[in-house]
């Protein structure tokens, strides 16, 4: 008879496993949870998701590779940028949990995370696909160039990449965007007073989100919000440029601090609001 409980002692970790629940439902009910999809997806708090996913922001990176290298002893070139701070994190900790991520954002889950199939994830697949899947992806990389685009030096009248060039303007972003295309950043996921505040001590606050850590060789075509002083004259790189920010991050908003239209006595044919949607219009789906 020693036998029974020890034969229940070895199946006992696998049953739990198996009856395992989140939040009170079995795994396919929580994998396939509404809030995995649109339109749920949109309006989930952190909250929502984290009643499931807490694993998310709690994971941490090794202390040491298997080879035995120290997390420490390395940094990657997009880590030596005056504001990197701290301990090698994880993607999830490094947006939304170090100190430099609350300081200048305020990413929500769903700022990245907006619903894909978890079994097609295949745009066009079938005449029933959901056209606007990203092939194999949970997130839309648009998303990503919003922060991590390269620094387009051309529209600017900076003669050439910024690491080059930069010290030419005192390392100064300011120096120039005092003037220029002042209303930025009124959108959700971001703290538009902290950012500027923290620019004046930090040189590299502006440039880390506009080059500084570009993980692509295109740039990201910003809405172009009218600001004081704007020219009339519309520049043609900037003829399809919508004016607005992506309606899903003007979402709570306050737009107080940023009255900043164009006087309505000049309207002006190049004013006129672009007719071509906004490039987010994928991702705001
Ligand atoms: C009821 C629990 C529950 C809730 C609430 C929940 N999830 Fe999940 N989620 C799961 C489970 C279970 C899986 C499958 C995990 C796996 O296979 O590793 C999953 C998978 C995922 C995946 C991977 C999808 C894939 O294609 O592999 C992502 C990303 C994700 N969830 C994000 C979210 C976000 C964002 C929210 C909030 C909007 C959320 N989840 C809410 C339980 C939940
Ligand atoms: C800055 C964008 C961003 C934010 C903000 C974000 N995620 Fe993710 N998340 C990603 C990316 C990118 C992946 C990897 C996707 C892939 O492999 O296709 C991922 C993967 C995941 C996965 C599956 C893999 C894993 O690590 O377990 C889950 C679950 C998940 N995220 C949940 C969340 C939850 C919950 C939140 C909010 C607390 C959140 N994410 C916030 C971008 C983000
Ligand atoms: C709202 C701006 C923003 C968005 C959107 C964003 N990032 Fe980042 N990302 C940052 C900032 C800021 C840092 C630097 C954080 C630091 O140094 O503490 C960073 C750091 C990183 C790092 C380096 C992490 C490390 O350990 O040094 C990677 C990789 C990364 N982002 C990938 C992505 C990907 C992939 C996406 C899209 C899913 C994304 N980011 C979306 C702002 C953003
Ligand atoms: C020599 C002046 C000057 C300097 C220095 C400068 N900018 Fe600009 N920047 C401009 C001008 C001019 C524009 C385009 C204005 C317009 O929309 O007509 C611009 C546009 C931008 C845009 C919008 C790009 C788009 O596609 O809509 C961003 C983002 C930007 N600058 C960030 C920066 C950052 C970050 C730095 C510092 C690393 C910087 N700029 C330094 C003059 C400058
Ligand atoms: C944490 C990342 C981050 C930092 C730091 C940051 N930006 Fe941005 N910036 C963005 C994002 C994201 C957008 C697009 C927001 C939107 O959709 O309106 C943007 C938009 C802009 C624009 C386009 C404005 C317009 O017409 O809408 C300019 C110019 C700009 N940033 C300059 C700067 C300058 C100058 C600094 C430093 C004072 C700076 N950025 C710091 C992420 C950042």
């Amino acid at each position: 008879m020693l036998a029974i409980p020890i034969l229940i002692a070895f199946i006992a970790p696998g049953a739990a496993a198996q009856t395992q629940t989140w939040n009170g439902l079995s795994y396919q009910e929580a994998q396939w949870h509404p809030l995995h999809f649109k339109p749920a997806a949109e309006t989930a708090s952190n909250d929502d998701c984290l009643a499931c996913h807490a694993d998310v922001l709690q994971r941490r990176v090794r202390a040491e590779t298997p080879a035995g290298v120290q997390a420490g002893d390395t940094l990657g070139w997009y880590q030596t940028l005056d504001t990197y701070a701290g301990d090698q994190e994880t993607f999830h900790r490094r947006h939304m949990v170090t100190e430099y991520a609350r300081q200048v954002m305020d990413l929500k889950c769903n700022t990245c995370h907006v619903g894909n199939d978890p079994r097609e994830e295949a745009g066009l697949s079938h005449a029933g696909g959901d056209p606007w899947l990203v092939l194999r992806k949970q997130v839309d990389p648009n998303t990503c160039l919003l922060c991590h685009g390269r620094f387009p030096y051309e529209i600017m009248g900076v003669p050439g990449p910024w690491s080059e060039h930069g010290a030419a303007f005192q390392n100064n972003c300011l120096l120039c965007h005092v003037t220029f295309r002042t209303h930025r950043h009124q959108v959700n996921y971001l703290k538009p007073d902290a950012i500027e505040a923290l620019a004046e001590e930090q040189q590299d606050v502006c440039f880390g989100c506009h080059g500084g850590r570009s993980w692509y060789r295109i740039s990201y075509p910003y809405p172009r919000h009218p600001w004081p002083g704007m020219p009339e004259l519309v520049p043609d790189w900037a003829k399809d440029r919508p004016t607005q920010s992506p309606a899903r991050f003007l979402i709570e908003v306050e737009q107080a601090a940023a009255p900043t239209q164009p006087p309505a006595s000049a309207p002006t044919p190049e004013a006129a609001p672009p007719s071509t949607p906004s490039p987010n219009a994928e991702q705001n789906r």
